[in-house]
Protein backbone atom coordinates (compact mmCIF):
# COMPACT_ATOMS: atom_id res chain seq x y z
CA UNK A 1 0.00 0.00 0.00
CA UNK A 2 2.66 2.65 1.31
CA UNK A 3 4.88 1.37 -2.03
CA UNK A 4 2.06 2.15 -4.68
CA UNK A 5 1.39 5.85 -2.69
CA UNK A 6 5.03 5.93 -2.92
CA UNK A 7 6.39 5.22 -6.13
CA UNK A 8 3.19 6.77 -7.91
CA UNK A 9 3.64 10.16 -6.26
CA UNK A 10 7.82 9.80 -7.25
CA UNK A 11 6.98 8.58 -10.50
CA UNK A 12 4.64 11.50 -11.20
CA UNK A 13 6.10 14.71 -9.53
CA UNK A 14 7.86 15.57 -13.05
CA UNK A 15 4.01 15.95 -14.52
CA UNK A 16 2.48 17.40 -11.84
CA UNK A 17 5.14 19.80 -11.95
CA UNK A 18 5.56 20.62 -15.53
CA UNK A 19 1.80 21.26 -15.31
CA UNK A 20 1.01 23.90 -12.99
CA UNK A 21 4.23 25.66 -13.84
CA UNK A 22 2.88 27.63 -16.91
CA UNK A 23 -0.28 29.28 -14.86
CA UNK A 24 2.77 31.88 -13.54
CA UNK A 25 4.13 31.87 -16.74
CA UNK A 26 1.41 34.25 -18.35
CA UNK A 27 2.70 33.45 -21.97
CA UNK A 28 1.73 35.74 -24.64
CA UNK A 29 2.57 33.85 -27.97
CA UNK A 30 0.24 31.12 -28.57
CA UNK A 31 1.05 27.93 -30.06
CA UNK A 32 -1.55 27.82 -32.63
CA UNK A 33 -0.60 31.18 -33.58
CA UNK A 34 -4.45 32.49 -33.33
CA UNK A 35 -5.36 30.38 -36.21
CA UNK A 36 -8.63 28.11 -36.50
CA UNK A 37 -9.10 24.75 -37.18
CA UNK A 38 -11.43 23.60 -39.86
CA UNK A 39 -14.60 23.50 -37.77
CA UNK A 40 -13.73 27.18 -37.35
CA UNK A 41 -12.59 27.07 -33.69
CA UNK A 42 -9.31 27.94 -32.53
CA UNK A 43 -6.81 24.78 -32.46
CA UNK A 44 -6.23 25.70 -28.79
CA UNK A 45 -6.75 29.06 -27.77
CA UNK A 46 -5.21 31.31 -26.10
CA UNK A 47 -4.33 29.67 -22.96
CA UNK A 48 -1.76 27.27 -24.51
CA UNK A 49 1.37 29.28 -25.26
CA UNK A 50 4.98 28.67 -26.12
CA UNK A 51 6.22 30.15 -22.96
CA UNK A 52 4.03 27.51 -21.07
CA UNK A 53 5.11 24.62 -23.19
CA UNK A 54 8.96 25.60 -22.68
CA UNK A 55 8.63 26.56 -19.33
CA UNK A 56 6.63 23.67 -18.08
CA UNK A 57 9.10 21.43 -19.95
CA UNK A 58 12.25 22.79 -18.33
CA UNK A 59 10.51 23.13 -14.78
CA UNK A 60 9.45 19.15 -15.23
CA UNK A 61 12.63 18.12 -16.24
CA UNK A 62 14.34 20.47 -13.11
CA UNK A 63 12.71 19.03 -10.27
CA UNK A 64 13.50 15.21 -12.32
CA UNK A 65 16.71 16.30 -12.39
CA UNK A 66 16.88 16.98 -8.46
CA UNK A 67 14.77 13.24 -8.18
CA UNK A 68 17.57 12.01 -10.25
CA UNK A 69 20.37 13.46 -7.70
CA UNK A 70 17.84 12.42 -4.49
CA UNK A 71 18.16 8.46 -5.95
CA UNK A 72 21.61 8.38 -6.88
CA UNK A 73 23.15 10.20 -3.77
CA UNK A 74 20.50 9.68 -0.65
CA UNK A 75 17.54 6.90 -1.96
CA UNK A 76 19.77 4.24 -2.80
CA UNK A 77 18.91 2.29 0.68
CA UNK A 78 15.54 3.33 0.25
CA UNK A 79 14.30 -0.49 -0.54
CA UNK A 80 10.32 1.02 -0.63
CA UNK A 81 11.25 3.25 -3.59
CA UNK A 82 11.19 0.78 -6.59
CA UNK A 83 10.70 3.02 -9.06
CA UNK A 84 14.02 4.76 -10.48
CA UNK A 85 14.12 8.02 -12.50
CA UNK A 86 16.02 8.82 -15.39
CA UNK A 87 16.87 11.68 -17.73
CA UNK A 88 14.51 9.73 -20.23
CA UNK A 89 11.30 9.75 -17.77
CA UNK A 90 11.58 12.99 -16.68
CA UNK A 91 11.76 14.20 -19.99
CA UNK A 92 9.30 12.00 -21.61
CA UNK A 93 6.86 12.88 -18.46
CA UNK A 94 7.31 16.41 -18.34
CA UNK A 95 6.47 16.97 -22.54
CA UNK A 96 3.79 14.36 -22.23
CA UNK A 97 2.38 16.04 -19.58
CA UNK A 98 2.22 19.23 -21.51
CA UNK A 99 1.17 17.52 -24.68
CA UNK A 100 -1.73 16.36 -22.85
CA UNK A 101 -3.22 19.52 -21.72
CA UNK A 102 -2.66 20.98 -25.39
CA UNK A 103 -4.79 17.32 -26.54
CA UNK A 104 -6.77 18.57 -24.11
CA UNK A 105 -7.75 22.07 -25.22
CA UNK A 106 -8.16 20.83 -28.72
CA UNK A 107 -11.32 18.74 -27.76
CA UNK A 108 -12.46 21.60 -25.69
CA UNK A 109 -12.67 23.90 -28.82
CA UNK A 110 -14.08 21.21 -30.38
CA UNK A 111 -17.09 21.50 -28.47
CA UNK A 112 -16.93 25.00 -28.52
CA UNK A 113 -15.73 25.52 -24.63
CA UNK A 114 -14.27 28.89 -24.40
CA UNK A 115 -10.82 29.23 -22.83
CA UNK A 116 -10.98 28.26 -19.29
CA UNK A 117 -14.52 26.67 -19.19
CA UNK A 118 -14.58 23.78 -17.61
CA UNK A 119 -14.36 20.53 -18.87
CA UNK A 120 -14.70 17.69 -16.13
CA UNK A 121 -12.12 14.54 -15.61
CA UNK A 122 -11.04 15.84 -19.48
CA UNK A 123 -9.08 18.94 -17.44
CA UNK A 124 -7.66 17.24 -14.71
CA UNK A 125 -7.01 13.86 -16.11
CA UNK A 126 -4.97 14.80 -19.93
CA UNK A 127 -2.10 15.41 -18.52
CA UNK A 128 -1.85 12.46 -16.27
CA UNK A 129 -2.95 10.14 -19.22
CA UNK A 130 -0.95 11.60 -21.88
CA UNK A 131 2.15 11.54 -19.99
CA UNK A 132 1.72 7.75 -18.57
CA UNK A 133 0.83 7.01 -21.92
CA UNK A 134 4.04 8.45 -23.18
CA UNK A 135 5.96 6.87 -20.12
CA UNK A 136 4.67 2.99 -20.90
CA UNK A 137 6.22 3.43 -24.32
CA UNK A 138 9.59 2.77 -22.48
CA UNK A 139 8.67 0.71 -19.73
CA UNK A 140 5.70 -0.83 -17.83
CA UNK A 141 4.24 0.80 -15.16
CA UNK A 142 2.26 -1.16 -12.87
CA UNK A 143 -1.67 -0.88 -12.81
CA UNK A 144 -2.08 0.02 -9.25
CA UNK A 145 0.24 3.16 -9.56
CA UNK A 146 -1.88 4.23 -12.51
CA UNK A 147 -5.71 3.38 -10.56
CA UNK A 148 -4.25 5.26 -8.11
CA UNK A 149 -3.10 8.00 -9.68
CA UNK A 150 -6.10 8.55 -12.16
CA UNK A 151 -8.24 8.54 -8.62
CA UNK A 152 -6.04 10.97 -6.50
CA UNK A 153 -5.23 13.23 -9.34
CA UNK A 154 -8.58 14.62 -9.86
CA UNK A 155 -8.46 15.18 -6.00
CA UNK A 156 -5.03 16.96 -5.58
CA UNK A 157 -5.57 18.82 -9.04
CA UNK A 158 -9.09 20.91 -7.45
CA UNK A 159 -7.53 21.30 -4.19
CA UNK A 160 -4.61 23.61 -6.17
CA UNK A 161 -7.12 25.19 -8.31
CA UNK A 162 -8.97 26.46 -5.39
CA UNK A 163 -5.62 27.55 -4.19
CA UNK A 164 -4.44 29.33 -6.58
CA UNK A 165 -7.66 30.49 -7.55
CA UNK A 166 -7.80 32.37 -3.63
CA UNK A 167 -4.37 33.87 -4.16
CA UNK A 168 -5.15 35.13 -7.56
CA UNK A 169 -3.07 32.87 -9.84
CA UNK A 170 -5.51 31.41 -11.47
CA UNK A 171 -8.74 33.13 -13.44
CA UNK A 172 -10.87 30.64 -12.29
CA UNK A 173 -11.35 27.80 -9.64
CA UNK A 174 -11.26 24.65 -11.82
N1 LIG B 1 -0.67 27.99 -20.02
C1 LIG B 1 0.20 28.40 -21.01
N2 LIG B 1 0.70 27.51 -21.93
C2 LIG B 1 0.38 26.20 -21.87
C3 LIG B 1 -0.50 25.74 -20.86
C4 LIG B 1 -1.02 26.65 -19.96
O1 LIG B 1 0.52 29.59 -21.10
N3 LIG B 1 0.91 25.36 -22.78
C5 LIG B 1 -1.18 28.97 -19.04
C6 LIG B 1 -2.28 29.85 -19.62
O2 LIG B 1 -2.14 31.15 -19.09
C7 LIG B 1 -3.55 29.18 -19.08
C8 LIG B 1 -3.10 28.72 -17.70
O3 LIG B 1 -1.73 28.31 -17.90
O4 LIG B 1 -4.64 30.06 -19.01
C9 LIG B 1 -3.91 27.59 -17.13
O5 LIG B 1 -3.87 26.45 -17.96
P1 LIG B 1 -5.20 25.64 -18.30
O6 LIG B 1 -6.13 25.57 -17.16
O7 LIG B 1 -4.75 24.35 -18.91
O8 LIG B 1 -5.83 26.55 -19.49
P2 LIG B 1 -7.22 27.30 -19.60
O9 LIG B 1 -6.97 28.77 -19.56
O10 LIG B 1 -8.19 26.74 -18.64
O11 LIG B 1 -7.67 26.97 -21.09
P3 LIG B 1 -8.40 25.66 -21.66
O12 LIG B 1 -9.86 25.97 -21.71
O13 LIG B 1 -7.81 25.51 -23.01
O14 LIG B 1 -8.08 24.52 -20.75
MG1 LIG C 1 -8.38 25.10 -17.61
Amino acid sequence: MWGIILNSFWLILPAYCANFIPVFIRGKRPLDRKRNFIDGRRWFGDGKTFEGLIGGTLFGVLVGLIQVFLQQNYLSGFSLLTFQHTYLTIFVLSFGALLGDLAGSFFKRRFNLKRGDPAPLLDQLDFLIFSLAALSVFQAIPLYWILFLVIITPVIHKTANVIGYTIKVKREPW
